[in-house]
């Protein structure tokens, strides 16, 4: 069976009240199923402790989706790795495009946030993919495969076990409408075989999740392309019966 990590990425979603009962609809899924597959949530930083205290005796993974890369200093504002490490995260989302728009993250900053995720012993999901001009102008591979060469200088091969890639069109976040298989396989594929160019040894073993207006209507089919190890999810992991039956497709997987 191949590995795979099913995330839900919540966004800036939910008051504290809602967020513990999403959170605690999972768990009581996830006990209740003996699952193969990684599963994890990634709220906002406000509920992340509560949260951790929650599902800390479940199978349930815990992830931020930002982190500053400096471990302490006058950063108002800010959250640092051995911060969300001391609270009970393994993973952080680094790069994501709304970052990359709205915050003007370049890919100089996520590269020294995914190294010192790594050195902090998070699990950095790391999201790369092209806007549609970008696609429309045939520089689809250019941009992937340069926001991987600067997003991963001098991360150590030693550490890339822990480093999972979420490639996300940008285009097809929030859309509702997903990228069609071939187009997923086609930059999984890439993906890959850049990873593959860059470490020898370990470009064959990191998880490459697909994201982009995934939900139940389509996690069936885009779960089963070869290249993808799993999802992060937007929209669809803040109701319960959508995430979960995410996770009912992945764990059909061979
Ligand atoms: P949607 O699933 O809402 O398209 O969001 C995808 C995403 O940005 C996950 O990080």
């Amino acid at each position: 069976m191949k590995q795979m990590l099913i995330a839900g990425n919540w966004k800036m979603h939910k008051t504290l009240k809602d967020a513990l009962e999403l959170a605690y609809q999972i768990k009581n899924w996830v006990a209740t199923n003996n699952l193969r597959v990684e599963v994890a949530i990634c709220p906002p930083f406000a509920f992340l402790y509560p949260i951790a205290e929650l599902i800390k005796e479940s199978q349930i993974g815990l992830g931020a989706q930002n982190c500053h890369y400096l471990p302490e200093g006058a950063f108002t504002g800010e959250i640092s790795p051995p911060m969300l490490v001391s609270i009970g995260c393994q993973y952080v989302i680094i790069g994501h495009s709304e970052r990359r728009t709205h915050f003007n993250e370049s890919n100089e900053l996520i590269n020294k946030k995914i190294i010192s995720a790594l050195n902090f012993g998070l699990k950095p999901i790391f999201c790369i993919g092209e806007t549609l001009e970008e696609r429309k102008e045939g520089r689809t591979f250019d941009i992937i495969e340069n926001q991987i060469k600067s997003g991963l200088q001098s991360v150590e091969n030693k550490l890339l076990h822990k480093l999972i890639i979420a490639y996300e069109p940008v285009w097809a976040i929030g859309t509702g409408i997903s990228a069609k298989t071939e187009q997923i396989e086609e930059a999984h594929k890439f993906i890959r075989k850049t990873l593959q160019e860059l470490y020898p040894n370990a470009g064959d073993n990191i998880l490459i999740l697909y994201g982009g207006s995934l939900n139940g209507g389509n996690a069936k089919e885009i779960l089963s392309i070869s290249d993808v190890h799993g999802g992060l999810i937007g929209k669809a992991s803040l109701d319960n019966r959508e995430f979960t039956k995410i996770i009912e497709y992945a764990e059909q997987i061979d």
